[in-house]
């Protein structure tokens, strides 16, 4: 079934119901208009032609760029995000570091998603563009967090055209990924052409968008208590992730003892 990745995103919004939204990449604001909260919108180029519904604090730059400056959370007076749109440059490295920024400034009930990491054909995932749509290599990210970040949550979402990343069970104070950037680097950035995944490119993994919508994942984290810990919260997301989309999504461990109550 065809399920466009801005309906998604629109679900997102009214059900996460985040206190503030970070996007990065912008274009013309197709999904910078989903917003009906407090938002900072990154991107060197954009061009707005959607109208938007939401205060917005509009930044012409680079993401590297925002996120080097003194109080990348000023615009939001120090409150964190609680929604994260990663679609800004779709080379593997610069997605990586634009999760890693945006994990630093998001809660912990935190929702990171990333678009395009589900080319349709290798051409596609080239990190040299030559076709009109691009993903680039920024499935790539999916191997890494596997990797150096089991304790999270991450479900592939098989929606059009190219798929979104949800990320959750997030830590703002976890620097594996900047620790290790350069041994990651060397491990899952791949000259072209790009050895995607057959289980990426048939969508076999994925997750049916309406079952993620449907499964309780969105109302827990926009009830979660900001007391919870994050420990505790990364549980109770494990848990839930693991009984409503799909045990392959949700850090083994943490939904087996989730499970055992
Ligand atoms: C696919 S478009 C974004 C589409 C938009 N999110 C939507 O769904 O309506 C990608 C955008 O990323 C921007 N971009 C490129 N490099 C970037 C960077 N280093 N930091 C932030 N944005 C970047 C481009 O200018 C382009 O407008």
């Amino acid at each position: 079934m065809y399920f466009y990745y801005r309906r998604f995103l629109s679900q997102v919004h009214q059900r996460l119901r985040p206190r503030n939204y970070l996007e990065i990449g912008v274009r013309n604001g197709g999904s910078l208009s989903l917003s009906r909260c407090r938002s900072v919108a990154i991107d060197p180029a954009y061009s707005i032609t959607a109208e938007l519904n939401a205060p917005v604090s509009l930044f012409r730059t680079s993401s590297d760029e925002y996120f080097a400056r003194p109080d990348p959370l000023h615009p939001t007076n120090g409150e964190p995000f609680d929604l994260s749109f990663i679609d800004g440059l779709h080379l593997f490295e610069f997605a990586l570091r634009d999760f890693i920024n945006a994990e630093r400034h998001s809660s912990n009930r935190g929702v990171i998603i990333f678009d395009d990491v589900l080319p349709r054909t290798v051409d596609e995932a080239a990190r040299v563009r030559h076709t009109h749509a691009w993903t680039g290599d920024v499935y790539s990210v999916l191997g890494v967090i596997a990797k150096y970040r089991p304790e999270l949550s991450v479900i592939t979402i098989g929606t059009q055209p190219t798929g979104l990343l949800l990320i959750t069970g997030l830590d703002p104070d976890n620097t594996v990924l900047s620790d290790r950037y350069t041994e990651i680097l060397h491990e899952f950035r791949h000259p072209d052409p790009q050895p995607v995944p057959d289980h990426l490119l048939d969508r076999l993994a994925t997750a049916p968008p309406q079952k993620v919508l449907d499964s309780g994942l969105l109302e827990l984290l926009a009830k979660a208590d900001p007391e919870t810990s994050p420990a505790d919260l990364r549980k109770q997301i494990a848990g839930m992730v693991a009984a409503n989309v799909g045990r392959a999504y949700a850090p083994g461990e943490l939904a087996d003892i989730s499970a055992k109550g």
